[in-house]
């Protein structure tokens, strides 16, 4: 069985095909590259995973059944986490309580969900931060937030939108050991990311879009070497 698929996907915002027949496997374990030029169709495509936007046409399959057309939540239960490329703490309440709310995706009781929280900040490595609200971190935190926040959800696949966007090359190597121990805990990783060095890094497999549409898929190293991936991010000349 695949573990995760989408078939055909596409998307349409009025006359916009942001993703436009995209076909795609993941293995279960892997840390799968998603790139391709700005406004290519990455978040696109996690958005319509994950059901922020609903499909235009296509199927998405996940551990053997489809989940388009579920409502988000629903979709974060059966196991799918994502981070957002503009992060989005509750601005004003602490690190802590910020994880606390996504640990209630799994917890039945407020224990139970500060106990998961409290595993993830340290996994993450935030427990220092856990007291301060989170509209004073800095951008390395707040990342770093961001995918605490989704793990606490107890994904099985993790989306993660440009998590190191912005960040120091020092910030950078942390977040890369991070990703790589989420995947060494089991976790599937979907990875969207314009820093190259960090993508051929953590990647098992790369798929490269433009328009929406696969131009390249491969190692890691054969889509970097692609002349059709080359010219989409730096032209013909
Ligand atoms: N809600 C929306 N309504 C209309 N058009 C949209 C919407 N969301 C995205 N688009 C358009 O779809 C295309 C793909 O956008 P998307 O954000 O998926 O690109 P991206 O690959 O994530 O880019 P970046 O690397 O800059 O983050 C763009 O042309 C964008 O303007
Ligand atoms: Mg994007």
């Amino acid at each position: 069985m695949t573990y995760f698929e989408t078939q055909h996907l596409t998307k349409n915002f009025g006359g916009l095909t942001a993703v436009n027949d995209l076909s795609f496997a993941v293995h279960q374990g892997e840390i799968f590259g998603l790139i391709g030029p700005n406004g290519s169709g990455k978040t696109t495509v996690f958005n319509l995973i994950t059901g922020f936007y609903p499909i235009t046409s296509g199927a998405i399959v996940y551990r053997g059944g489809t989940i388009h057309g579920l409502p988000t939540w629903k979709i974060c239960k059966q196991g799918i986490g994502r981070t957002f490329q503009v992060v989005k703490p509750l601005r004003r309440m602490t690190v802590l309580d910020n994880v606390v709310t996504s640990a209630f995706n799994r917890s039945s009781s407020k224990a139970e969900a500060v106990a998961k929280a409290l595993e993830v900040l340290d996994f993450c490595g935030l427990r220092t931060r856990q007291d301060q609200p989170a509209k004073g971190l800095t951008i390395g935190d707040r990342k770093r937030l961001e995918i605490a926040r989704a793990l606490a959800t107890g994904p099985d696949l993790l989306l993660l939108d440009e998590t190191m966007a912005g960040l120091t090359p020092q910030e950078q190597a942390e977040g890369v050991e991070l990703i790589r121990k989420i995947r060494d805990s089991g976790i599937t990783v979907i990875i969207v990311e314009h820093i190259m060095h960090v993508i051929m890094n953590l990647c098992d497999r790369i798929l490269c879009i433009n328009y929406g549409q696969e131009i390249a898929a491969g190692a890691p190293l054969e889509v970097a070497n692609n002349q059709a991936v080359i010219e989409a991010y730096l032209g013909k000349e």
